[in-house]
């Protein structure tokens, strides 16, 4: 059977920074509040009319440059997010459109955080049956368009950001590869961590009152989320590392979905290990959702924090609630 591996990974975020400062102007909050309880200090906002599809373009491109790749040579495109550019079609089909790709398939998957991971698995299926030899993978969103700058709502807009990054899936004929991939959800938990509205279920999707009772803004119990995180995250870090029979001494770098500080420092405690092993960079970008793993992926590479041979592993949490976590050798 064929294995896979990652060809190139890239990222991109939009320029305008916003720090916590800033979020002090529009609404009752405090820089202090945000960095102790989150460790956020500025994230990236798009300007206006940029979609998804946009930062996820940008990404693909650094993604392919690396992977030395050109657009024609892409079978498939895969698009993490909860922030496509629109109700439907996916962003998939904006990111074929904008590349030049050809008349590919493509298609979106909408598992929140932990929809990079998702999209690294099935990924790896297309790649090791022999279907295609060249995937497009994708987690980008544009969150700020989704907040709302009031008390009420201040919990979660501090936390999040815009960005994308991507990766490169290619068949491997060395020792570097994805060693196994890891999905779980428990979906009793929707209403945990969600936006509600404008949905199907709903007669009609959208309505002034829905709108007035601010039903299409992300409402999240941050505690449940907590506790449950600091207990997924491990497990799903361990499921990895016994899948593969590895030790943590084995694993070069841990790098968890982007969530809060607080939740990485609980899991890399639970896990015994030091923060150094635990790849962190939410203080400049908050948590950008699908996007956030392989933008931390992207960065702790050139910056030299893994290289050829070692491993990683990826692990995420979130709505659904969901938690993934994939074992690669780089
Ligand atoms: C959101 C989170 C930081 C809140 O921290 P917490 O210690 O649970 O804080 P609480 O919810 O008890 O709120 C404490 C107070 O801070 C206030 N508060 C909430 N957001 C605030 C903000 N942005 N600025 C200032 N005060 C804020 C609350 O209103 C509350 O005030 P009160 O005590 O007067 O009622 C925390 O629950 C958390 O980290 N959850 C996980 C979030 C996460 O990772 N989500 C992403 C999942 S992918």
């Amino acid at each position: 059977m064929r294995t896979t591996k990652i060809a190139g990974v890239g990222y991109y975020v939009p320029e305008k920074v916003i720090t916590n400062f800033d979020l002090e102007k529009l609404m009752d909050t405090s820089n202090e509040w945000i960095i102790e309880r989150t460790g956020i200090q500025e994230r990236r906002y798009i300007e206006d009319d940029t979609g998804a599809s946009d930062l996820g373009v940008e990404a693909a491109k650094n993604a392919m440059k690396m992977a030395n790749v050109e657009p024609e040579d892409i079978d498939l495109i895969i698009f993490a997010t909860i922030t496509s550019d629109y109700f439907f079609p996916g962003s998939s089909a904006q990111v074929q459109e904008k590349l030049g790709m050809g008349h590919i398939g493509a298609f979106d998957i909408k598992v929140a955080c932990s929809g990079f991971i998702y999209g690294l698995s099935i990924a790896d299926q297309f790649i090791k049956t022999g279907e295609f030899d060249n995937v497009l993978l994708i987690g980008a969103e544009v969150q700020s368009t989704a907040l709302a700058f009031d008390t009420e709502h201040r919990d979660m807009s501090v936390l999040f950001g815009d960005g994308a990054g991507a990766v490169i899936l290619q068949p491997s004929n060395t020792d570097s590869k994805i060693l196994s991939t890891h999905l779980h959800i428990d979906g009793k938990y929707v209403k945990e961590l969600w936006t509600e509205a404008p949905a199907s279920r709903f007669n009609p999707r959208i309505s002034k009152q829905m709108l007035d009772e601010g039903r299409q803004y992300p409402f999240m119990n941050g505690r449940e989320v907590f506790r449950n995180a600091i207990v997924k995250f491990p497990a799903v870090i361990q499921e990895a590392m016994e899948a593969n029979n590895l030790s943590i001494d084995d694993v070069k770098l841990i790098i968890p979905h982007q969530a809060n500080y607080r939740i990485s420092q609980a899991v890399a405690k639970r896990l015994g290990v030091g923060m150094e092993k635990v790849y962190s960079n939410i203080h400049r970008y908050g948590n950008t959702t699908a996007a956030s793993i392989p933008i931390a992926m992207s960065e702790a590479l050139s910056k030299g924090k893994f290289e050829e041979g070692d491993i990683i592993i990826l692990a995420a949490f979130g709505a659904g609630f969901s938690w993934a976590s994939s074992a690669i050798r780089w």
